[in-house]
């Protein structure tokens, strides 16, 4: 049978949509959410990514404000900049576009971000709070593999979960968020790399799986069980195909649920995104104001 394929753009647009009120709400006290996003260099992917964060903030009434500095700035001229961001009021939310070139270290840029702005979610402050379980800004992507999940009424608890990929940015949080005694979690996680012998085995043994090893089509037919759930990740260039970490057309012959590249997990960062972007707005607000905002 057909898999159901996972709509995560008709899902992101929903997310969107939920937002809407929480954001007229702010607007009625004068106050707008704002989001400052740090490109540096010319990576076309990182310009494209930048641009549809632009495009989604000017959609919902979030002010969005571009800091383009050259490929080979001074790491002390980005620290500036995120300093002078941590202490801007018209700013609840600072993004600075991965990767950066070379010469600069990411966790020294990432770290000097104030936690209250980590929108991305990647600060060892909002770090740790994921990992206690008592979290205030999820990294974006793996929350919307999550919501993703929820959205698609797909159980998680006490679930195989096998993540491909251990990233600080995909796979590790996204272990830690399902890992969670909490909603949507309460799954059994395990999280393979390069270092993993036998793959297959643990693929094979996927109640759910998420390919997040930006190797292009990297996860086969043969490599999952009848009736898997798979989450597709990857975002790959190949000529001038785009297509995830999963070999689309062999794992949906077998899989129950799969997401699509595009049309995935893709447009969910970035609806995550202008979720800890409002919620960063609110919190600012309470804090300014004593003022509780009912939807934060
Ligand atoms: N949809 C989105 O919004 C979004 C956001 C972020 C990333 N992505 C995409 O998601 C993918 C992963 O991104 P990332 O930043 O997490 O990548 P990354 O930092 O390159 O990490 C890749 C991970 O996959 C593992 N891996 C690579 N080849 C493997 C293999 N043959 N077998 C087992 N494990 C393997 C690596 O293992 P080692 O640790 O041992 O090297 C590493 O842990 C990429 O395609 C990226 O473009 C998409």
């Amino acid at each position: 049978m057909a898999p159901f394929i996972i709509d995560g753009k008709g899902i992101a647009e929903r997310i969107q949509e939920e937002l809407k009120p929480r954001i007229a709400y702010l607007s009625a006290k004068n106050f707008q959410p704002g989001l400052a996003v740090v490109l540096v260099g010319d990576n076309p992917a990182s310009q494209v990514y930048v641009r549809n964060k632009e495009k989604a903030c000017a959609k919902l009434g979030i002010a969005s404000f571009k800091y383009h500095l050259p490929g080979d700035v001074k790491p002390e001229e980005i620290f500036d900049l995120v300093e002078q961001l941590n202490q801007d009021t018209r700013i609840h939310g600072i993004l600075v576009q991965l990767p950066l070139p070379p010469q600069i270290l990411e966790k020294e840029v990432l770290y000097r971000i104030s936690p209250d702005k980590d929108v991305d979610g990647f600060h060892p402050y909002n770090l740790g709070r994921l990992m206690i379980g008592d979290p205030i800004f999820l990294p974006c992507t793996p929350w919307g593999v999550q919501e993703l999940l929820l959205r698609s009424q797909i159980e998680v608890e006490g679930k195989n979960v096998v993540i491909v990929g251990r990233s600080n940015i995909v796979g590790k949080p996204l272990a830690m968020i399902l890992v969670q005694k909490a909603k949507g979690a309460n799954a059994t996680v395990s999280i393979c790399h390069t270092r993993t012998p036998n793959l297959l085995e643990h693929t094979r043994r996927a109640d759910i799986l998420v390919a997040a090893c930006g190797v292009p089509e990297m996860i086969k037919g043969d490599m999952v069980r009848e009736g898997v759930v798979v989450v597709d990740v990857g975002i790959n260039k190949v000529g001038d195909r785009l297509v995830g970490d999963v070999e689309f057309e062999s794992v949906s012959r077998r899989a129950s649920f799969i997401t699509p590249v595009p049309g995935g997990v893709g447009p969910m960062t970035i609806a995550m995104l202008m979720a800890n972007t409002v919620k960063a707005a609110e919190r600012f607000y309470t804090r300014q104001t004593g003022e509780f905002c009912p939807g934060a």
